[in-house]
């Protein structure tokens, strides 16, 4: 198939991207380097072995996006792109209702347009909102307590209203729990504009040296060791997943699925900074702080559906996950280079 991949100069667009060519596909990216850098680009072509399609386009352009699609002959979409930190969707939650439903809307309209039929959407275990018993269920509702949440709800309902309204549709909708680690090359993984929000990304800059400690949001609450537990699993597992749904959506009658990509296992804070500590070969400085507003206890996945359904699991462990994180830290320890500026050589 030839598919399009929104994002996929992202982080888990470019593992994907990536897992896709190996499998056989034309994976084609399309970004617009707002929160990427340029020079993933020349790296994923090296892992690749071949120069890779990329375009660069603000999805949220309808004409632009519309003349992308109409030349491209896709057979699929697979969206990644979008804003995502939940503290700056408060601060600004016009420019995330606006970027990401833009841009899923604008991909839609071009898609039916255009005659492609399938859609694979990067959602999140966000939309189990606040309160949701573990493990969680895709049949459980969604809700939200942020705007960035509020977009993937609304975007999962937009995909559901599609799929009514054009019954050739075949849609996935994948909730993320926590991805981390990168690929076992050490040359592409998760590169943070500005301060990371989340836990490993934080774990691995203290380990290189970028930040003095860690501050751990409460241990109080009501989990083994005090500290709050999430289901990470590795960014090469989740690419896999992708691969995986877009198979599945070949065949299926079902116009929607969804489908909770997670271990099914938690780990807690505590143990995350074991297992890196482990990886990174010293200690790692940690300070309890008060717990973060809007943090839950704990969340993972009931993942029986897509084991069930498309024959996928999430089977790297922790340890892995640090190891990897770690390999790609240390070999960039400031991320990915930028590009020199007005620099677009590497684009085609
Ligand atoms: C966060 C977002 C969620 C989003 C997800 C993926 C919030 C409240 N939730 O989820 O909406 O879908 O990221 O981007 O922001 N922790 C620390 N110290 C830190 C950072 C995190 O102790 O400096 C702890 C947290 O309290 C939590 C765990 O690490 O227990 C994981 O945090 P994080 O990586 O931010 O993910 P989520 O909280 O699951």
């Amino acid at each position: 198939m030839r598919i399009l991949v929104s994002g996929g100069a992202g982080y888990i667009g470019s593992h994907t991207t990536l897992q896709l060519i190996a499998a056989g596909h034309d994976g084609v990216i399309v970004d617009d380097f707002r929160r990427s850098k340029r020079s993933v680009v020349a790296r994923l072509d090296a892992l690749a072995g071949r120069s890779i399609e990329v375009h660069e386009v603000d999805l949220t352009d309808l004409a632009a996006t519309d003349a992308l699609v109409s030349a491209g002959g896709f057979d699929a979409v697979v969206h990644f792109a979008g804003l995502k930190a939940v503290g700056e969707s408060v601060e600004k939650p016009l420019d995330y209702y606006s970027n990401n439903l833009g841009s899923t809307l604008s991909l839609l309209a071009a898609m039916s347009r255009h005659g492609v039929p399938k859609f694979v959407f990067s959602s999140s275990a966000t939309v189990y909102g606040e309160n949701a018993p573990v493990p969680m269920r895709e049949d459980f509702p969604t809700s939200a307590t942020n705007p960035y949440g509020w977009t993937k709800v609304m975007q999962e309902q937009i995909l559901r209203d599609a799929a009514v309204a054009d019954p050739s549709l075949r849609v996935a909708l994948l909730r993320y729990f926590n991805p981390v680690g990168a690929h076992a090359s050490g040359t592409i993984g998760e590169d943070p504009s500005g301060i990371p929000n989340n836990l490993m990304p934080l774990i691995a800059q203290v380990a290189v040296g970028r930040r003095d400690k860690l501050l751990i949001y409460g241990d109080d609450y009501p989990t083994p060791d005090g500290t709050g537990r999430r289901d990470y699993l590795h960014v090469e597992d989740l690419a896999a997943g992708h691969v995986a749904a877009l198979d599945r959506l070949g065949t299926t009658d079902v116009t929607v699925s969804t489908w909770n990509l997670g271990t099914g296992t938690p780990t807690s804070v505590r143990e995350v900074v074991d297992a890196f500590s482990r990886a990174c070969g010293h200690e790692l400085p940690v300070e309890v702080a008060p717990r973060r507003a809007g943090d839950v206890a704990e969340s993972y996945a009931d993942p029986s559906r897509a084991e069930a359904e498309l024959g996928w699991r999430a089977d790297r462990t922790i340890d892995q996950m640090c190891e990897d994180t770690w390999r790609w830290q240390s070999q960039n320890p400031d991320g990915y280079p930028d590009a020199p500026s007005g620099s677009s050589s590497d684009l085609r």
